[in-house]
């Protein structure tokens, strides 16, 4: 079954930013993925279709019921068993809830979920949604960062997109996603294009002469050099995984890791002097 989001969201019409522009739209149409909403208030109980109430306790703001976003989730389930038993498979989907207190997202949760048959993604609005709607229904929660966003919903898109440019066929050039940061432990070198020389700023010779291995090479060590200066917990995590696998780290990295030990060392002497 091809890779499938049922987004459970009081704002549809944001999801359209995945469906209606660039990779991820010529990807939708090309039915590498999938994309339903379901919107709570379909399952309120009131006329008023209520889906949030005071916290007990007192404070500021509201609560999204646990009611109407249950039922949300059943019916997606449903719906998704219905669908799956059409082709012989299991249908029910993982609940991921989209929350500031969830696991950090990071390529290697992307990659996993981009190779499953995806997920029912809850978009909380307002203070949060009911502790007991978590514990009944979701199966994880995950995080785009130490920051508060209005709602799920920013999230749920950033999950989306980045999970939709894994699948293959999605992207027009195969090779760039596997070159993009973080693939590979690594963040990913700097990139230029034309003109030549843009505000006295001259492109790096090395890109312009065609020599295909001194290139590679060239991209590699700003990788190496970036994701040091730039994510020192990141580099220190790709180099334990080098030394706990088997091949360990390759001449090659050895001998940029030293060449970028010394510039560092020789531009330090520089400043003291
Ligand atoms: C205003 S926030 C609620 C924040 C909550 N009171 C707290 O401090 O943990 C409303 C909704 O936005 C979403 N949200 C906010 N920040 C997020 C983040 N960093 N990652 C993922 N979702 C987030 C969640 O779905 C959350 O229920």
């Amino acid at each position: 079954m091809a890779l499938r989001f049922d987004v459970v969201t009081l704002f549809p019409e944001m999801f359209a930013a995945v469906t209606d522009f660039g990779i991820s739209r010529r990807a939708l149409e090309r039915s590498l993925w999938q994309l339903e909403c379901w919107n709570p208030r379909d399952w309120a109980e009131n006329a008023y279709r209520t889906v949030d109430d005071r916290p007990f306790g007192g404070g500021p703001g509201m609560v999204m019921q646990a009611g109407p976003l249950e039922r949300a989730i059943q019916a997606v389930q449903v719906a998704r068993v219905a669908r799956a038993a059409q082709v012989a498979q299991v249908g029910m989907a993982q609940v991921i809830y989209l929350s500031p207190q969830g696991r950090p997202l990071t390529h290697a949760r992307v990659a996993k979920l981009a190779a499953s048959e995806g997920a029912i993604l809850l978009c909380g609005r307002y203070e949060g949604v009911d502790e007991r709607l978590i514990e009944r229904c979701v199966d994880e929660e995950l995080s785009l960062g130490d920051f508060v966003l209005s709602g799920g919903e920013v999230a749920a898109l950033a999950l989306i997109d980045a999970c939709v440019r894994q699948l293959p066929g999605a992207l027009n050039d195969e090779a760039s996603a596997a070159e993009d940061s973080f693939v590979d432990g690594l963040l990913d070198c700097p990139h230029y294009t034309r003109p030549e020389v843009y505000e006295d700023l001259p492109v790096p010779e090395v890109l312009l002469s065609g020599h295909h291995e001194n290139i590679r090479r060239w991209r590699l060590k700003q990788s190496l050099q970036r994701t040091r200066e730039r994510r020192p917990e990141l580099f220190a995590k790709w180099l334990a995984q080098r030394a706990d696998g088997t091949r360990g780290l390759s001449k090659e990295e050895a001998q940029l890791l030293r060449e970028i030990e010394l510039q560092e060392l020789c531009g330090r002497d520089n400043m003291n002097e």
